[in-house]
């Protein structure tokens, strides 16, 4: 049987991400397409745990490193349980948030080091790489405008503040740059159709 194929969602808090996520659920839900939806961290019961930890608010004590390994072993979960086996069944596999999100949050906003997280995900994830990331890409303050409209309450990473999102933007911008095509940089000031439009065409004749 062929693989499957493995999508990622990236991009800074408030994106938009989240919204494509659902429209490409509804597409390929419409399509008949066999699939599955997960997220991370989370989509075990051992990552919804350790999700639990790490966006606490109360968890102000957290060392980064503790930050960074927690990601890291709730991706270790997810990846053997549930990704890995439905991509063995050639299903596609669509991931909102995956180690592009460790490398940009961890690696350059926390300050971890790009390299040095790289490594920690290849651990995690025993090499297994998306086919296709999205990377949603908007400014810090159309991300922060739009946020206010919605009224969210914000969890522990979101509470790191502005700087912090602007230097995950920078470690996002830095890996797509990198990726040597893997990440798709898709200008997320666009309107929600745009947008859903220009996924939909990177994903044609793939999925
Ligand atoms: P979530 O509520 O899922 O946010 P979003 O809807 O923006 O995806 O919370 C996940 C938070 O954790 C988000 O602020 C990004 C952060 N994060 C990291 O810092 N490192 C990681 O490796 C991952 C997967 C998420």
């Amino acid at each position: 049987m062929m693989r499957g194929i493995f999508i990622t969602f990236e991009g800074i808090d408030g994106c938009g991400k989240s919204t494509q996520c659902e429209l490409l659920k509804d597409y390929l839900k419409d399509n008949g397409r066999d699939f599955i939806f997960v997220r991370e961290p989370g989509g075990t019961v051992i990552g919804e745990r350790i999700r639990e930890i790490l966006l606490d608010k109360k968890n102000t004590q957290m060392n980064p490193r503790t930050e960074l390994l927690l990601f890291e072993a709730a991706r270790a979960q997810i990846t053997e349980e549930v990704i890995k086996p439905a991509l063995d069944d050639g299903r596609i596999v669509i991931c909102d948030r995956f180690f592009d999100s460790s490398s940009a949050y961890q690696g350059m906003a926390r300050g971890m080091g790009m390299d040095f997280v790289a490594g920690l995900n290849m651990a995690a994830t025993g090499g297994l790489k998306p086919d296709i990331t999205f990377f949603f890409d908007i400014t810090v303050e159309e991300a922060l405008a739009r946020r206010g409209k919605r009224g969210e309450a914000s969890d522990r990473i979101e509470l790191a503040g502005v700087k912090f999102q602007e230097d995950v933007r920078k470690g996002y911008l830095e890996l797509a740059k990198k990726s040597g095509g893997r990440i798709v940089t898709i200008d997320a000031t666009k309107n929600i159709d745009e947008i859903f439009e220009e996924v939909k065409q990177t994903l044609e004749g793939k999925i």
